[in-house]
């Protein structure tokens, strides 16, 4: 729908809102597609850093989605981090219907202290978060298992009670109907409020 560069040029915040967020490359513009079904809807790359902006697409006449740059991605310049971190932060922090942002983990990967400053940091601004463990086609659903458990048990150390896990991959759909069941539900509790 749009490609905006802060939040104050945002589509109005009509419908409620859900943002894919995580490290450059861990695959959001791939899930958003998956998701979306459509092959190419947000633009997807082997290089790290491709998407720049915040971008809103319309789903079903009834939600937004929201695909934001990465962070983590050791090539970007100093002033290409502080203008993602003021971007982001804002928009996170000052979009009105946000109603839940999903946090990207690369499923192959031991827990990443980047990973978990962030969604510690979310969590402080009671934030409503889901966490989504990508690539799940790259390795077997044992070693999946034991990555995300481990990822849980650095959470533990701050959080009572962790936000829901979905498991997914692009490749094969993965996790697509529970996605979709998960944002659907929330749809409709804030449809009813
Ligand atoms: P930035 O926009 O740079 O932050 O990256 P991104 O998080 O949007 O990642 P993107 O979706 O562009 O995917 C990065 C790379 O990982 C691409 O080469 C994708 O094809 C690949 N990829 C993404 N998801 C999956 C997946 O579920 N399985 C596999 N095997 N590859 C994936
Ligand atoms: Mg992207």
């Amino acid at each position: 729908m749009k490609s905006s560069s802060s939040v104050k040029d945002c589509p109005p915040p009509l419908k409620p809102e859900f943002a894919f967020i995580g490290r450059s490359n861990v695959g959001k513009s791939s899930l958003i597609n998956m998701l979306a079904n459509h092959k190419k809807l947000a633009k997807t790359s082997s290089k790290p850093g491709k998407t720049q902006l915040i971008n809103h697409f319309l789903i079903n006449e009834q939600w937004f989605l929201v695909d934001l740059p990465g962070y983590g991605w050791a090539k970007a310049s100093k002033v290409d981090k502080e203008i993602w971190g003021a971007m982001t932060h804002d928009y996170l922090m000052l979009r009105e219907n946000l109603i839940n942002i999903f946090i990207l983990i690369d499923s192959r990967l031991p827990p990443q202290p980047i990973d978990i400053e962030f969604i510690n940091w979310l969590g402080s601004k009671q934030l409503a978060l889901a966490l989504v463990f990508t690539k799940c086609d790259k390795q077997s659903k044992n070693k999946t298992m034991a990555s995300v458990a481990k990822f849980e048990k650095v959470l533990y150390q701050t959080w009572e009670e962790l936000p829901p896990v979905f498991i997914t991959s692009a490749i094969n759909q993965n996790g697509k109907t529970e996605l979709i069941h998960y944002i659907h539900n929330i749809c409709l509790a804030s449809d009813s409020s």
